[in-house]
């Protein structure tokens, strides 16, 4: 059975990259347009006046007639299983480890406490906007099941895996090459391609793995078609310099990767600030993604990644926008960009409103490989919307009523915005999160009633 609905109100969205091409030309922006939507994906959208003949009789359009519609948000990466330490006092990246993120992840082992986590991580994406994201899960299997179950009850579309670590970390987060690669295979026939889960090998980062696991991280990737893969890169100083003690032997940090055959398309390296232009080059030649996390690098002193020397046209890198919670500081993708303009205005450049609302949505949906699905308000599309409200807070409304055009308008959303901004989401189509419902603004797709507090 089809079903059909429409959403109405003015939209934005993207029909060419802005990082190549006037902004002007990349941007779609309608006043007042209407999205129709059939069997969860975007069946037809353009200016409400033109559009309204398609609408199948007695289909009534939920009017947003102060709101602004925009691609569901893209979080290239971020770890469930740290939402509870965000915002842990006073250490740089590996002694945050140490501290604070081992013993939190190691509380995963019961898997009461992963249902609970995940359910309440995937609500607070959907109340941020987020209907797509690249999620660490922990070294326990349970881990991973829990939160592809919950993903699956709100049919959102998500990257996730079990994260592989054989040294250097507490005896109780360890696993070994072998146990590894048999718990991520077990995990990747029961969800890879799986409704909309999709399952990305994680291997934690360079010096929580031997070679060896690596290896067998990369023999993953060749036996299971279209996996994703996800580490760290070149993230902190300090924690370059141990990787180089422990590979003495490769050229880079993205060379210990690239060794084990990690580098291809559907690998995305977080924070990857410290880079050298051969490894752009690197990552380009090979199709791979960075994933830009300004909150983390900025909250843990890491440093200030070189967004536009990534994006330059002679070599463009694929790039998304991560929260990295609990080192980033909001699952916001609107205060994400608003941080990623900080950080390159410190270097003396401007991220352009248009250009940040892209990297959180179309680019991010691209820095995946998954911009045949998501990303833009498109037919064909999956319909998967975020409903912001411009005027969500008083200096919000205030600021608002001085915005000149879309792209001030946009401005403003990505430096003053946060969840108070997101008055629903969409996905597939669905409407899973309104800030205005009541008793719970969350509700599974097929659920008949309110899906209620988890664990
Ligand atoms: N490097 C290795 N593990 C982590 C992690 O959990 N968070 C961040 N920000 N960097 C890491
Ligand atoms: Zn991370």
């Amino acid at each position: 059975m089809t079903s059909v609905s429409a959403i109405r109100g003015q939209a934005v969205s993207f029909a060419g990259d802005p990082f190549r091409e006037a902004s002007a030309t990349c941007l779609v922006h309608h006043e007042d347009a209407l999205v129709i939507v059939q069997d969860g994906r975007i069946a037809a959208v353009g200016p409400y006046a033109t559009t309204r003949d398609r609408l199948p009789a007695g289909v009534e359009p939920t009017h947003y007639a102060r709101e602004l519609i925009v691609p569901g948000f893209v979080d290239a990466h971020v770890h469930y299983p740290q939402l509870g330490m965000i915002g842990s006092y006073g250490e740089h990246l590996l002694g945050w480890l140490e501290r604070y993120t081992f013993p939190t992840e190691a509380r995963f082992a019961v898997r009461a406490h992963a249902d609970r986590m995940a359910g309440l991580f995937l609500r607070e994406l959907l109340r941020n906007g987020t209907t797509t994201a690249a999620v660490y899960c922990t070294v326990h299997p349970g881990s991973v099941e829990a939160f592809f179950k919950e993903s699956e009850r709100f049919n959102t579309r998500m990257l996730a895996g079990k994260v592989l670590m054989d040294r250097n970390a507490p005896a109780n987060l360890l696993d070994t090459a072998q146990r590894g690669y048999d718990e991520s295979t077990a995990l990747i026939r029961r969800w890879h391609g799986r409704g909309r889960q999709h399952y990305c090998v994680t291997p934690r980062f360079a010096a929580t793995s031997t070679e060896a696991q690596l290896e067998t991280a990369a023999e993953l990737m060749r036996e299971h078609d279209d996996l994703f893969l996800q580490t760290h890169l070149s993230e902190s100083e300090a924690e370059i310099a141990w990787v180089r003690e422990l590979f003495p032997e490769r050229t880079s940090y993205l060379d210990v990767y690239d060794h084990a055959g990690l580098v291809g398309p559907r690998s995305i390296f977080g924070h990857a600030i410290h880079v050298g232009e051969e490894d752009l080059c690197t990552c380009h030649a090979r199709d791979a993604s960075l994933a830009h996390c300004p909150t983390s690098n900025l909250f843990l002193g890491s440093g200030l990644f070189r967004l536009f020397d990534a994006l330059d046209p002679r070599r463009p890198v694929r790039v998304g926008l991560g929260s990295d919670i609990g080192a980033g500081t909001s699952l916001s993708q609107l205060r994400t960009m608003g941080e990623a303009y900080k950080v390159a205005a410190l270097q003396d450049r401007k991220l352009d409103a248009v250009r940040a609302f892209h990297l959180a949505t179309a680019g991010g949906a691209r820095a995946l490989h998954l911009d045949d699905r998501i990303g833009r308000i498109e037919a064909g599309h999956d319909a998967d919307l975020c409903v912001l409200d411009p005027h969500a807070t008083p200096l919000m409304a205030l600021r608002t009523e001085r915005s000149e055009d879309v792209a001030d308008l946009l401005f403003t959303l990505m430096t003053l915005g946060d969840d108070r901004a997101v008055r629903a989401t969409y996905v597939a189509g669905e409407c899973v999160y309104d800030a205005t419902r009541r008793p719970d603004p969350f509700r599974y797709p097929d659920a008949a009633g309110p899906s209620g507090e988890p664990g």
